[in-house]
């Protein structure tokens, strides 16, 4: 059976760490005897150079009727003035929406080696390992209105914070079937005593915590949670929460683990069955800054490759494989620039690659 892969590299150093994510999969492909189609489309600041818009019609219709989609990164100074409405998110945005990817797994993990690149002390991050899961179709980001208006006093905008029982139900029986193979207990993450929308969010998550018996499902206020993320991490096993709220959690997530290059993501339209629809990215952005240096991590794309292997391929093993070798390589003292320290080796993006390959190769065949 062939499975088909929409690829869209996107700006900055996307292009170049979906490099080494797409030759991490071909590498799986080959040693495990899978066969992969990939497709390739432009999407974000390319797509608007090349169309004038992010994303294409065709683009869009080629990843609805793709098994997986691949996405590395998108946006850049060049596409960056605020009074233009166009922008190279929105192509971001349609995915998720069109495509109904409303659960984003982020997972953060503080891996022994490079305790010491946190800006945490040692003894805070050691053995940290949290599950997020992000509400990514609605809230802040979606809800109506959402608009910009001239008033006698001036300009206004607004936008608005909406969540169905539908959709938070469904958001926080991804987390519990997650919790399920972890370690069973799942925090949601709300603002209760402030928001109307956070009292419909806690009441349906007891509701559904419910319907878990094996899960021990707790709440905490997003200020709260704030705080305790950094001050003492490994507490958290599961955390499920709203569009904005995760958004900002999980970049504070990011100085546990080190560094943004090391953290994938999985957006996935239904629960984490091994066959569910979803894009697969780091959760870094385009970095324009660093793009075309060759210094890029690109591990936070690799991981999301074995995301991708494990949650829409329903290939474990091979995903096993693939986050082994991530692991051996970086046990060997092999280092990108975003997570190099003296006494380790320091690698271009594509060595880092091609390590890992290697590992891969290694393994099986
Ligand atoms: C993320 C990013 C996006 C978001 C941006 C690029 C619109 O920060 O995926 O976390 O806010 O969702
Ligand atoms: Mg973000």
């Amino acid at each position: 059976m062939s499975h088909r892969i929409a690829v869209l590299r996107g700006d900055g150093i996307g292009p170049e760490v979906t490099d080494q994510s797409l030759k991490a999969l071909v590498t799986v492909a080959e040693q495990f005897g899978h066969d992969l189609e990939f497709e390739e489309g432009l999407v974000g600041g390319a797509a608007i150079d090349a169309h004038g818009i992010p994303m294409t019609e065709e683009t869009l219709a080629m990843c609805q009727s793709s098994d997986a989609i691949l996405f590395g990164a998108v946006g850049g100074p060049k596409w960056d003035d605020a009074g233009v409405d166009l922008r190279p998110e929105q192509a971001l945005f349609r995915l998720r929406k069109t495509l109904n990817l409303f659960a984003n797994l982020r997972p953060v993990t503080s891996y022994q080696m490079l305790v010491d690149k946190s800006p945490l002390r040692p003894e805070v991050v050691r053995g940290a390992d949290i599950m997020f899961v992000r509400e990514l179709t609605g809230g802040l980001y979606f809800g109506q209105p959402k608009k910009r208006w001239e008033t006698v006093e001036g300009r206004r905008a607004v936008d608005s914070e909406d969540y169905s029982e539908n959709e938070i139900a469904r958001v926080v029986r991804v987390a519990c079937e997650l919790a399920r193979k972890r370690r069973g207990k799942v925090v949601s993450v709300d603002k209760f005593n402030a928001l109307i929308s956070s009292r419909l969010w806690r009441q349906v998550a007891t509701e559904v915590g419910a319907e878990y018996s094996d899960i021990e499902l707790s709440h905490m206020l997003a200020d709260t949670f704030s705080m305790q993320l950094i001050a003492q991490p490994t507490q958290f096993d599961v955390v499920v929460t709203t569009n904005m709220f995760g958004d900002i959690f999980t970049d504070e997530a990011a100085v546990i683990a080190g560094s943004m290059g090391l953290l994938p993501s999985a957006s996935l339209s239904g629960l984490p069955t091994g066959k569910t629809l979803g894009m697969y990215e780091p959760i870094h952005g385009s970095a324009p800054d660093i793009a075309g240096q060759g210094v890029a991590n690109p591990i936070a794309a690799i991981l999301s490759a074995a995301m991708l292997l494990r949650y829409s391929l329903g290939m474990e093993t091979e995903a096993l494989a693939l986050e082994s070798a991530v692991m051996s390589v970086l046990e060997e003292g092999y280092r990108t620039a975003d997570i190099y320290s003296e006494g380790t080796k320091r690698t271009t993006t594509e060595e880092m690659g091609d390590l890992i390959v290697s590992k891969v190769q290694a393994k099986k065949g």
